[in-house]
């Protein structure tokens, strides 16, 4: 694709104005349109930021034609709907971070912008700021020793902002700020993480409120993280190495690096060059993948969303922190898993009936033909043979010769008790499939999705 990209926001809120802002003094993009639940809100948000479309629905920016890319400013749990229609209708899209709430999710969407060959980018902005080069320059150089651990927080108070506190908008701590606090501990210890511990404390409704990670890695780091919707941390991130430690001043969006020497001297401080809201780069990167025919960033490629969805998704096990739509998809799993049962177990049922009776009338004609052969041998006095050897017929006969009374099943009998058998191994199955997930209290061992099984960490105890 060559040109200008038409760039289209769908949301009104917060970091849609953000976006917007950027998105004006951006090069080679247009603030073509923006997209509202309501008509009137679009309309304002378009006048003030200089966008030459206002649609009152999601649908009707997503039908027009000339929208080259969609940057997703819905609550978390809106983005796999928003990301999803954008995709299915043809568009590139920016999906605010995270890309949706579960790996699950992700991975539908990354199939969906594979096959249609779109750009899927989350924008995870800090990936994008050039100052990471610098801290990846200071902790390579040897300066602090080797970094043998750190710790970051991230924290606001925003437990007043609606979509924080509301589970069906997938609010909570992890998604919202310790996803910041997991990207950087990923951006510079990378993924080699056999382990994880987390625990939080929950807003009344049952969101994560307060959250502490711990992450270790095979290689023996350690990486202590800590994220809050309740209080204004100093966002500050701590490597500590083998001869000193190196401090950076914001890990949401950096400002600096200072680093000292094993007795806390300062030995120098670094500043991030001049930037306009940060958010530039992610945006200018966007648009570059675009602009190239790439489906995804160099910088935060699939891969990485994936392994953040996996992680999160097992850091909310270890916390007990599920969210409705979650437990409707599961519920919705399950039925749709029933009814399926439920039709096998009556085409099972049937199919018995049909060879019982197939059976039956096999056995009618034998017996007719017994029958008459008994009857023969009673009339002539013929051997009739080994019992044993006899159709149920035939051993009637027999048993009539003998003077002794048979009682066999009757072919309803038969078909009730095959239907019976089936219908109760159709129920097993039901219960094995309700059996409750494991308790996310007993999940103590995180599985990499990158460590191999033969990994020496597969022979760890915990390990499941
Ligand atoms: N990168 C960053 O620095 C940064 C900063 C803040 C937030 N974020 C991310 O950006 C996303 C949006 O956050 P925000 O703070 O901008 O949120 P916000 O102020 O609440 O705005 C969200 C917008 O989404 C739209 N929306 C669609 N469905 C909605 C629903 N069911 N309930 C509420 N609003 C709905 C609304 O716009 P309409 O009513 O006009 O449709 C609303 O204005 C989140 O994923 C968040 O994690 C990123």
């Amino acid at each position: 694709m060559f040109g200008t990209v038409n760039c289209a926001i769908l949301g009104t809120g917060k970091i849609a104005e953000k976006m917007a802002e950027t998105m004006k003094s951006a090069r080679k993009v247009k603030c073509y349109a923006v997209g509202s639940r309501n008509l009137d809100r679009a309309v304002e948000f378009a006048k003030k930021n200089g966008f030459k479309r206002a649609y009152g629905s999601y649908e009707d920016l997503l039908a027009d034609r000339k929208v080259d890319l969609v940057y997703v400013a819905t609550p978390h749990s809106e983005h796999f709907a928003n990301a999803m229609a954008a995709l299915e209708a043809g568009k590139n899209v920016l999906v605010e971070k995270p890309i949706c709430i579960n790996e699950k999710q992700a991975k539908k969407l990354i199939a969906t912008a594979d096959a249609k060959h779109l750009f899927l980018g989350e924008a995870m902005w800090t990936r994008f700021l050039p100052f990471a080069n610098r801290i990846r320059e200071v902790l390579s150089s040897g300066v602090i020793g080797d970094p043998v651990s750190l710790t970051a927080d991230v924290g606001w108070n925003i437990r007043a902002v609606p979509r924080m506190t509301d589970p069906e908008l997938a609010g909570g701590t992890l998604l919202d700020t310790g996803i910041y606090a997991l990207n950087f501990a990923s951006m510079f210890f990378g993924e080699d993480i056999y382990k994880i511990n987390s625990v939080c404390s929950y807003t009344d409704r049952r969101l994560d409120e307060q959250d502490s990670i711990t992450l270790i890695y095979r290689d023996g780091r350690v990486a202590t993280l800590s994220a809050s919707m309740v209080g204004c941390g100093p966002r500050q991130g701590v490597f500590t190495g083998t001869k000193g430690y190196a401090v950076v001043d914001d890990i949401v969006n950096f400002k600096s690096l200072a680093v000292y020497d094993a007795n806390g001297k300062r030995l120098a401080i670094y500043r991030r060059p001049r930037q306009k809201n940060g958010y530039e780069y992610e945006l200018a990167a966007a648009v570059r993948a675009i602009r190239e025919g790439r489906t995804e960033f160099d910088l935060m490629p699939h891969r990485q969303s994936l392994s953040e969805m996996h992680m999160m998704d097992f850091i909310r096990g270890q916390m007990g922190v599920v969210y409705p739509a979650e437990v409707r998809e599961r519920q919705e799993e399950q039925r749709r898993q029933e009814e399926e049962d439920r039709q096998a177990a009556l085409a099972l049922e049937q199919k018995a009936k049909e060879a019982l009776a197939a059976k039956e009338e096999e056995e009618e004609r034998g017996q007719i033909a017994s029958d008459i052969q008994a009857q023969e041998a009673i009339e002539g006095h013929v051997s009739i043979g080994d019992e044993t050897d006899y159709t149920f017929g035939t051993a009637e006969a027999a048993a009539d010769i003998a003077g002794e009374e048979v009682h066999l099943p009757s072919e309803d009998t038969l078909v009730h008790a095959a239907g019976e058998a089936l219908k109760e191994d159709a129920r097993l199955k039901q219960e094995a499939a309700k059996a409750p997930a494991p308790d996310p209290g007993d999940v103590t061992s995180y599985i990499n999705l990158s460590l191999p099984q033969d990994h020496p960490a597969a022979d760890d105890g915990e390990k499941k």
